[in-house]
């Protein structure tokens, strides 16, 4: 039983980061720059398209609500992650610190369920992605085959001079008398995963000036949408005032809309937030880990929280909420105040913005892969390095094509569902390894402390797993299953292969 929780040892952790030549990196990032950095993996498809549909389907204008619940939660293990990331201020993930702190088992657990969230999510952007460009397309009177632009069986008609799906229609609009198709897959999004991928296996130069550059176009399409829509409802205070009233509007007797669709809004906005622990990934870089880590996982998450509110406010306030269960809603947002340049400067900035977060999601999924196999908890070929591009090429790929396949077939909404129950999962072990290490090794030097332990991180697992009930039948099946093929892999081979579980074995026999 003590084989599971084996931890890996420090020293071997710090012996493995000099190997890889990570010592040599330049410490050069800054509190700023690492805010920078989270606020790049974290602002895409959560903002740009799921507000809209948590809008239409859920909460109504209480949307900005269920980003404030989504937000506390993110809060709370957020704080959890900055006290790991200060611990153990090496480049790593959630994998890497479970495995130095909790053991084996638990960092396979979160290793696993990382690999899903990391490939789903780069799917679910994915296909968010394809929404901006398509529409982008169709305004330039550019018309992919409508099959080849919405998942297997989504109804589309032709309206407006856009081909969209049938529930994107505004209330009150009939499908009747107009054209229809029946999506077969998604081309645009699955060709957008294969080119990231394409990128990956050849290499890029992580340049943080171009993280800057897409983050700078991302904050400025996000400031123009909110300085541009404030001023229109400051100028028609009545348009603002009937699409806010009601705020929080009646439920519909089955958990939607009503108070209780403030925390299923919450469920599904939470993919929003996803990608602040990016920032743990540059510890390395980081002039003043120890300090400067919490400050950028918490400042990223903080700034992202403030945009996301404000957004949805202007957003729902623009436009009535039932309209917003369409691909582009932001632009939808945009177009209704009348500037007609706003529309299409939206959907160019999304669509530059929303390509970054797949690439991080994607690097971020194959880093974990290849660090399991390099820990022997994987095959062999998980981290096997290209001769000429020197990297994992053959991870790249596989998750490639898995996180391809995806969104072709699998609308948005279950993408990233299934990501947020992996996520809230990750987010409520993380909380709980902070409790249990305080227990058991109460004089660890901890640069950052989270606050009030052990509330604190009860409170981040509570959040975690209330909001995770709030997530359909299906997407749980489906995330216990992959919890079921992941601990038959671990029984069956990673336990016997697994490199520290190979050195306490030399050890004990010493
Ligand atoms: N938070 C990221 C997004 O919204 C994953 O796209």
């Amino acid at each position: 039983m003590s084989r599971l929780f084996r931890v890996k040892p420090m020293s071997l952790l710090s012996a493995e980061a000099s190997e890889e030549g990570e010592h040599t990196l330049k410490r050069s990032l800054g509190a700023l720059n690492l805010i920078t950095l989270g606020i790049g993996a974290v602002i895409g498809a959560g903002i740009f398209v799921l507000t809209g549909q948590a809008a239409a389907r859920y909460a109504g204008p209480a949307v900005a609500l269920s980003f404030v619940l989504a937000g506390i939660t993110c809060a709370f293990a957020g704080l959890c992650y900055a006290e790991f990331a200060s611990i153990i201020p090496i480049a790593g993930s959630a994998y890497t610190y479970g495995y130095a702190t909790l053991g084996e088992l638990v960092a396979w657990i979160i290793g696993w369920d990382l690999v899903l969230e990391y490939a789903f999510a780069a799917a679910t952007v994915a296909s968010g992605w394809s929404g901006y460009f398509n529409s982008l397309l169709q305004q330039w009177g550019i018309y992919i085959p409508p099959q080849m632009t919405a998942t297997t069986g989504t109804p589309l008609v032709f309206y407006q001079h856009q081909w969209l799906p049938v529930m994107s229609l505004p209330p009150g609009v009939s499908a009747t008398g107009l054209p229809h198709a029946t999506g077969v897959f998604n081309l645009i999004a699955m060709a957008a995963v294969l080119a990231i991928t394409a990128i990956l296996v050849i290499g890029i130069k992580e340049s943080a000036n171009l993280n800057s550059a897409i983050v700078i176009v991302k904050l400025a399409i996000i400031a123009i949408f909110l300085a541009v829509g404030s001023w229109f409802l400051f100028k028609h205070p009545a348009v603002a005032q009937a699409n806010w009233h009601p705020f929080i509007p009646p439920s519909d007797g089955h958990g939607n809309f009503g108070w209780g669709g403030i925390p299923k809004g919450a469920s599904r906005v939470f993919f929003a937030y996803i990608g602040f622990d990016a920032v743990s990934t540059a510890a390395q870089e980081a002039k003043k880990p120890q300090r400067d880590m919490p400050v950028g996982i918490l400042g990223s998450l903080a700034v992202c929280t403030v945009l996301y509110i404000l957004v949805s406010m202007v957003l729902t306030g623009l436009v009535s909420y039932k309209t917003l269960n369409v691909g582009a809603p932001v632009a939808l947002g945009i177009d209704a105040t009348g500037v007609s340049w706003g529309s299409m400067l939206v959907k160019i900035g999304a669509i530059f913005g929303l390509a970054t977060v797949m690439l991080v999601m994607l690097l971020g999924q194959s880093r974990v892969f290849y660090s399991m196999s390099k820990d022997g908890l994987l095959w062999k070929w998980a981290s096997a390095i290209h001769p000429k591009f020197r990297t994992p090429w053959i991870t790249t790929i596989v998750f490639g094509l898995f996180a391809a396949l995806a969104p072709a077939f699998l609308p948005i909404d279950r993408l990233a569902d299934l990501v947020n129950i992996g996520t809230l999962l990750a987010f409520a072990i993380v909380s709980a390894g902070v409790w249990v290490l305080r227990v058991r090794h109460p004089d660890l030097h901890r640069p950052f402390k989270t606050p009030l332990v052990p509330l604190v991180p009860f409170l981040g697992i509570v959040s975690a797993l209330y909001l995770m009930t709030q997530l359909a039948l299906i997407t749980w099946v489906v995330m216990i299953s992959w919890l079921v093929i992941g601990l038959m892999i671990y029984f069956g081979y990673s336990l016997k292969h697994s490199k520290v579980q190979k050195l306490a074995t030399v050890a004990e026999a010493d």
